[in-house]
């Protein structure tokens, strides 16, 4: 259950959840959750999203496969050589590291995916992109309100045509995010992030903004 109704608290404790119980999620949260999806922004307001619910434990299986390949080829092999990101402790990224490996072996055993995908005619853009993550961030948001764990994944991309057609995707629609959702075995948040005045700067490119510095 959740803690908190707050969003700003809801905001800085949805980190990525990759250790799931298998438990089922009931319907009605998924229904839920898609229903915060599709509340977000989208370009001209199309809503050319479209959300592949997936339960089918065959089908996950078939996805893991090239989820784990590019782990073994590509992210693993990176995550050896890259050092922790900003406000995130060596040991905190070790821990990070385990449960990326973690949710590599598990995909498929995480009880619901929602596959967040655009319907289009014309090669990806960045306005596409701009067109479903904020439904995507929408759904992690209540997946964390409700209790549930998700993590935003993308790594399936690697083998981009593979997955999508493990999934059963027709021709003109693209994949953009694979979202597992469960019940978590561990704790929410808080988020690592580095400090705002190394991030954001006013007026003039590299000049930090401290303004209102006790309220960020
Ligand atoms: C574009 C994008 C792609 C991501 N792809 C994956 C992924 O394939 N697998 C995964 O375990 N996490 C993935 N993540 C989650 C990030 O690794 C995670 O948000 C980041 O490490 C910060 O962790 P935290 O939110 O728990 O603080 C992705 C996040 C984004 C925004």
């Amino acid at each position: 259950m959740p803690e908190t109704t707050d969003v700003f608290e809801i905001i800085r404790t949805t980190r990525a959840m990759r250790r799931l119980k298998p438990d089922p999620v009931p319907d009605a949260l998924i229904r839920k959750i898609i229903q915060a999806g599709v509340c977000a922004p989208n370009g001209g307001n199309t809503q050319r999203w479209r959300f592949l619910v997936v339960k089918d434990q065959a089908i996950k299986k078939k996805v893991q496969v090239w989820y784990k390949k590019a782990f073994d080829e590509v992210v693993g092999p990176r995550y050896l050589k890259s050092s922790p990101p900003p406000g995130v402790t060596k040991d905190a990224y070790v821990r990070q590291h385990a449960a990326v490996e973690y949710l590599t072996d598990h995909f498929h055993e995480a009880p619901v995916w929602i596959v967040a995908c655009i319907e289009e005619a014309a090669a990806p853009t960045r306005w596409s992109g701009a067109s479903i993550y904020p439904a995507v961030q929408n759904m992690l948001l209540a997946a964390r309100a409700l209790g549930l764990g998700a993590t935003l994944t993308t790594r399936h991309l690697l083998y981009e045509k593979e997955a999508e057609a493990a999934l059963g995707l027709p021709p003109g629609v693209h994949s953009y995010a694979i979202v597992p959702i469960g019940y978590p075995m561990g704790k929410f948040g808080p988020v690592g992030r580095g400090p705002l005045k190394e991030v954001v700067y006013e007026d003039q490119w590299g000049r930090p903004f401290l303004g209102g510095e006790t309220s960020s």
